[in-house]
Order: C-alpha cells, then sequence, then structure tokens
C-alpha cells in the first residue's frame, strides 16, 4: 500500500516537473499605443480578461493557433492571438498559453498592447491593428563558432535558413518546418521556421526575409540564434532543441490531390523569388563597375561573410528612378506582381532598367532592407536577371535590375 503511493508520488512528481519543465519564458514587450493605458476595472480590461480567456480555452485544439477580438464599444476592442511551436502536443499548448496569459498581464499590468514569447508558445494582444512584423527579438547564443569555421558556417546557414524557410512556408497546416544538416561528423545543425498559419505566402516569405536580415547584427558567429518577429520566427542551434520524433512523423507536404499544383506552384515560385533577390544585387555590381571603369569588385560564390561594406556603392538616387521611368508613369509600366509594381526606365546615360516598387506594407524596414540587401549579394551565385542596384528613400523601397526585352524578365519579375 505505501510503495503504492510512493510509486503514485513518483508518477505524479514525474507528471508535474515534465509539465513544468516543458515550456519556459523567453523574452516579452509592453507597449502602450500612442501613450494610452487602460484604467482597472474598465471596458478594456474586461474586454481583455474575456480575450485572455479565450485563447486559453482554444489553445486546447490542435490548431496551435486563434486568434480573435473582443468588441463591446469601439475604443476598448482588444484583438489577440496565441501560435504554439509547431511539434507542441494541444496539452503543452494549453498550458503554456495560460501560463502565458497570466505572465502577460503581471509583466505588463496596464499597457493597451504587449507580447509575450516561452520557448514553445507566443500571446500578443493589442487595442489596434496588430504589427505583423513589430516588435522583434534577437537572441544569439553566447558560444561562438571558431574563427576558421564561420565562413563555412555562414554559407551552411544560408542555405539552410532559405531551404527552412522555403518549406515552411509552402506547408498547407501550420506553416512550420525543421532541418538537420550534419555540420561535421560530431556535429549536427538544428534549425526551426514557422509562420502564422492564416498569412499569406508573400507576408512570410518577406517576414522570414527581415528575420534572416537581422541574423548579421545581432548574431554573427554565434552558434546559435532565435529571431522572434510577432508574424514569424527562426531559430538555429547545435542540439535538437524541438521534439524530433513528432517533426519526423509529419509529411513534409501533404500531398492532397486538390492543393497539390497550388503547392507546387508556391514551390517553385519561392526558390524563383529568392533567386530574383539574389540576382538584384548583384547587378548593381555591375553598375557599379560600368561607372567606375571595372574596378576589381567580384563576388563569387564561396564569399559567404556577411557584411554591409559596399552596400553604399548600389544605392541609386530615388531622383534618378524618378527621372528614367517618368515619375512612375502609368505608359511606363510594364507589370504588377505580388510584390509591387514593375516600371520600365531609362537611365541618364542610356542604359535601359527594369525597377520593381515594393509595395510600403510588403516589405519590413529600411534597416532589414538594406541588411536583406547585402546578404543576398553574398548570396548571389547565378546571374539570371542582373539586379543593379536599389534605391531606398523616405517610404520607397525599389529593386533596380537591367531590363532584359523578351519574355525571361516577366518569369522573374512576376513569377
Ligand atoms: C499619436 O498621437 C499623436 C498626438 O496625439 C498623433 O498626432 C499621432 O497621429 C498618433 N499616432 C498614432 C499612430 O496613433
Ligand atoms: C474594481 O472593482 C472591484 C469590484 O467591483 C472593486 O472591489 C475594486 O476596488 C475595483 N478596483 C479599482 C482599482 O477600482
Ligand atoms: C474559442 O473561443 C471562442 C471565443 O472566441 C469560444 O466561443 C469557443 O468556445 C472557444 N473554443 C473552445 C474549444 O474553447
Ligand atoms: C470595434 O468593434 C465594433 C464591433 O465589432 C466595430 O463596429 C468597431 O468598428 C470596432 N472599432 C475599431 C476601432 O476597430
Ligand atoms: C499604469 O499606468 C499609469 C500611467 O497612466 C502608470 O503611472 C502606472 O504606474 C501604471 N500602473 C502599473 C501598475 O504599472
Ligand atoms: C547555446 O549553444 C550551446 C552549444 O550548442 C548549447 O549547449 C546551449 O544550450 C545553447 N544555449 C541556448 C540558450 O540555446
Amino acid at each position: 500500500m505505501s510503495i503504492f503511493i510512493f510509486l503514485s508520488l513518483l508518477g505524479f512528481l514525474r507528471f508535474t516537473s515534465e509539465a513544468a519543465s516543458a515550456f519556459s519564458f523567453t523574452s516579452h514587450s509592453c507597449s502602450t499605443s500612442n501613450g494610452t493605458y487602460f484604467e482597472p476595472n474598465s471596458t478594456f480590461q474586461a474586454n481583455l480578461n474575456v480575450l485572455l480567456s479565450s485563447l486559453t480555452s482554444n489553445a486546447s485544439l490542435p490548431d496551435g493557433y486563434y486568434r480573435t477580438t473582443v468588441s463591446a464599444s469601439s475604443p476598448s476592442n482588444v484583438t489577440g492571438l496565441f501560435l504554439c511551436r509547431g511539434d507542441t502536443t494541444p496539452a503543452v499548448c494549453q498550458s503554456c498559453v495560460a501560463a502565458a496569459s497570466m505572465e502577460i498581464t503581471r509583466r505588463c499590468p496596464n499597457q493597451t498592447e504587449s507580447i509575450i514569447w516561452y520557448n514553445v508558445c507566443m500571446l500578443r494582444y493589442s487595442n489596434r491593428d496588430l504589427n505583423p512584423l513589430v516588435p522583434y527579438v534577437p537572441l544569439g547564443n553566447i558560444s561562438t563558432i571558431a574563427i576558421s569555421e564561420r565562413d563555412r558556417f555562414d554559407a551552411v546557414l544560408v542555405n539552410m535558413l532559405n531551404d527552412v524557410t522555403g518549406k515552411a512556408n509552402t506547408q498547407t497546416g501550420k506553416k512550420f518546418a525543421t532541418a538537420e544538416v550534419d555540420f561535421t561528423s560530431s556535429e549536427t545543425l538544428y534549425f526551426l521556421a514557422q509562420c502564422i498559419p492564416d498569412s499569406s505566402n508573400s507576408i512570410c516569405y518577406s517576414c522570414f526575409r527581415s528575420a534572416i536580415g537581422f541574423l548579421p547584427d545581432c548574431c554573427s558567429g554565434s552558434k546559435g540564434a532565435t529571431i522572434l518577429v510577432p508574424l514569424c520566427n527562426i531559430r538555429y542551434e547545435f542540439y535538437p532543441f524541438y521534439n524530433r520524433a513528432v517533426v519526423s512523423s509529419e509529411p513534409l507536404v501533404p500531398p492532397t490531390s486538390g492543393s497539390r499544383n497550388i503547392l507546387l506552384l508556391v514551390a517553385t515560385l519561392v526558390p524563383v523569388l529568392v533567386a530574383l533577390a539574389l540576382l538584384v544585387v548583384g547587378c548593381c555590381f555591375l553598375r557599379k563597375r560600368a561607372s567606375k571603369k571595372y574596378n576589381t569588385y567580384t563576388f563569387t560564390e564561396d564569399s559567404t561573410g556577411i557584411d554591409l561594406s559596399g552596400i553604399e556603392s548600389l544605392k541609386f538616387e530615388l531622383a534618378a528612378i524618378e527621372a528614367a521611368t517618368k515619375k512612375f508613369s502609368d505608359e511606363n509600366k510594364i507589370g504588377q506582381g505580388g510584390y509591387g509594381a514593375v516600371y520600365k526606365g531609362i537611365l541618364a546615360n542610356g542604359q535601359e532598367i527594369a525597377v520593381k516598387r515594393l509595395l510600403a506594407t510588403s516589405l519590413q524596414g529600411a534597416l532589414e532592407f538594406t541588411n536583406e540587401a547585402a546578404l543576398m549579394v553574398k548570396l548571389q551565385h547565378r546571374n539570371l536577371v542582373r539586379l543593379l542596384g536599389f534605391c531606398l528613400e523616405g517610404q520607397e523601397k525599389i529593386l533596380v535590375y537591367e531590363y532584359i526585352p523578351n519574355k525571361s524578365l516577366d518569369k522573374f519579375l512576376f513569377g
């Protein structure tokens, strides 16, 4: 009898310690939308309480994601969501969301918007539209890679991050993927990428590109890194930080016949977009060369370090682009893609260019844009359509390509 009690006690202890160690707090951010706080016992407070309990109860469902708005009177509307890591069981997801709900009210007692991340779940709420890309949190592992290994490490990262984010983006249910690669015979690198499931592929793509763009600043040389963006996150480490058993048992792309063609399309589109981006920066160098009478800039496949030097030389003046495209006139417009409109233009020196004017909402901020451009320069290895440079002035985010008169340009610009 006493042994039985002892054994069940042991079982109980093990159970509780497993549940407790199943998730841990990572980071949080409280903010007030434009300096407003909510009052205790206000309608907002009541709505927030309803929201948090509705999120917690929905966390027991297998989706691992739920978003809802509680509205009573207009200024008190509150929208919130949670996202559990793709390999999390509903039970752990719910415990994590419940803990996050309590912790967020403790850490952000009267803020009108807040976000909190645990290792396996994220929860946020706001009284206004949720900005998908802000705030973001970069976390670098303090262990660093040996200098002699840096170049190879960066090259592996770039390849694997493109793979894993592309894979996550082509999933139909949870936009979640993991990947592994043997870095040395004894060391394996583990990667994870996840995006909010009901977002479009293009917004997830932008989010992943931003997240990767933050890496040079926060985590250059780190053996591991986590980039938390509200809409998406990426992580890599030299140890399996996700549940490999769950992940490996899931089919990569569920081959449902109806959606198959779309999946294929997306699967081909994403690499094309990446390739396109790669090309963009390469062309900038050509322009630079042309104007500088062939200096010795060369970017080869094996130059993989990430740094921002050289980026300035890729910049085009907005005025020059406006002059070339007659201020983005309809007459010069040659197409419209998911990421923005494309114009034909002629530079003052007579060179024909294709100008892609990115939608303000489809891309990240200036810093990320340049980081991304820098990364692409380093990544570039195949000149499909040459990227001559970019322009970043005010709200404008523009990519400048060499103009190719035949059809092949369309393929790259519009997928
Ligand atoms: C914040 O408040 C200021 C002044 O009250 C206003 O001019 C500005 O538009 C507000 N910004 C937002 C994002 O609501
Ligand atoms: C909120 O309401 C409760 C019950 O109505 C009351 O006991 C409490 O003092 C109120 N708190 C504040 C800060 O007004
Ligand atoms: C999910 O939340 C909604 C309210 O947003 C609620 O009506 C519904 O019952 C919840 N579902 C579960 C399973 O708790
Ligand atoms: C708040 O919710 C109500 C009811 O759904 C809606 O009519 C109103 O436009 C919302 N207000 C804001 C600022 O979104
Ligand atoms: C709530 O907001 C007010 C500002 O309106 C601030 O002074 C106060 O410290 C906040 N209360 C708590 C508990 O953080
Ligand atoms: C940092 O990396 C080391 C070596 O891979 C690992 O043991 C450690 O757990 C990592 N730290 C975090 C916070 O993931």
